[in-house]
């Protein structure tokens, strides 16, 4: 569905600066696939979503989606995909209803199509009690849902969705994603998504890809990315005095990096924590230390990031521009 080859973006700011917002991304996107496009602000996700709806050209290197050539065939890619972009799209002085059919309409969809559609998306968005009011007097939230709605009007086959549940709260970004979710099983849409919300891109996307920098420093589950690379931390407390016969321990443990004892609390970084720890328990039993509570931590994305670039992906984004 998606095939780019060393995409590249360099945007020249000025005589003496050039910024290279996308260095030469290679990524395959198949038919189905729920892909999320995860890194800090800046990291270049939307100047790659730009050039892959052809609203900007590449510097070099190429993309097809759908079958066509950005660059070759722009008009044909865009009749095949939806975009909702980071910012807002919709007009101002339309009303809600009439923007929502209006742009169904424009996609090709016949009068009635276009009627049902809008209905039902007013409905899953919950915009219906809005449906009469005018673009420029909605809230933010409530004009992101319109903007998801506007790309998801004519259930293109490929949607790209740029940050779509910011800015929503935690009742409305659930709809969105039972929407989107639906949706996608209903038409067998593909989507690619970026997202600031780390547990959004765990939970939902089967397959996670990482941007630092303009580059793809990371591609997969988000579950195989967390155990190559962050793996499972072991927490465990012992009686006073006896952390560094625990810490030997816990360094005999296959696999076992970062271990580090601060009072009577150890953490030791493991592939398999719900495996390792019972290990460790039966040979600090064994070696008579007394071990008085223990946890398994799972990680997250975050950490994922952290042990790629030596940053959290939270630090990384506040000191990139404002989130928006
Ligand atoms: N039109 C432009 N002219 C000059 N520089 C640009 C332009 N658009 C983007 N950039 C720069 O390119 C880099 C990547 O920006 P981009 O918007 O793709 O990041 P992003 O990953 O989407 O970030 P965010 O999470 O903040 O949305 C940034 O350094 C940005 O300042
Ligand atoms: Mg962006």
């Amino acid at each position: 569905m998606i095939s780019t080859r060393e995409l590249t973006k360099d945007f020249v700011v000025s005589r003496t600066e050039t910024v290279h917002a996308v260095r030469g991304i290679s990524l395959d996107v198949e038919p189905g696939e729920l892909v999320a496009v995860l890194g800090p602000n800046g990291a270049g996700k939307t100047t790659m979503l730009r050039m892959l709806t052809t609203l900007i050209a590449p510097t070099s290197g190429t993309a097809k989606v759908a079958g066509y050539d950005v660059t070759a065939d722009p008009s044909r890619v865009r009749r095949q995909i939806g975009y909702v972009g980071q910012g807002n799209g919709a007009g101002h002085s339309q009303r809600v209803r009439d923007e929502l059919y209006g742009q169904g309409v424009i996609y090709g969809l016949d009068p009635r199509s276009a009627k049902r559609r809008t209905d039902e998306l007013l409905d899953s968005l919950e915009l219906g009690e809005l449906a009469k009011r005018k673009v420029s007097e909605l809230s933010g939230g409530q004009r992101r849902r319109l903007d998801v709605a506007m790309g998801l009007v004519h259930a293109p086959g490929l949607l790209f969705l740029d940050e779509p549940s910011t800015g929503l709260d935690p009742q409305n970004r659930a709809n969105l994603w039972a929407h989107i979710l639906r949706m996608r099983e209903q038409y067998s849409m593909t989507i690619v998504l970026t997202t600031h919300y780390l547990d959004e891109a765990d939970s939902m996307a089967e397959r996670v890809v990482v941007v630092d920098h303009g580059e793809v420093i990371a591609d997969d589950t988000a579950d195989a990315l967390k155990a190559d690379l962050a793996g499972d931390q072991l927490v465990l407390t012992v009686a006073p005095g006896n952390l560094s016969q625990l810490a030997e321990l816990a360094h005999k443990l296959p696999g076992a990096r970062e271990v580090v004892g601060d009072g009577d609390r150890l953490t030791v970084r493991v592939a398999d924590g719900p495996k390792a720890l019972p290990e460790l328990i039966a040979a600090s039993q064994h070696y008579a230390v007394p071990v008085t509570a223990a946890q398994v931590l799972r990680p997250t994305l975050d950490d994922v990031f952290l042990n790629l670039t030596g940053r959290s992906l939270r630090e990384a984004d506040s000191t990139g521009k404002a989130a928006a």
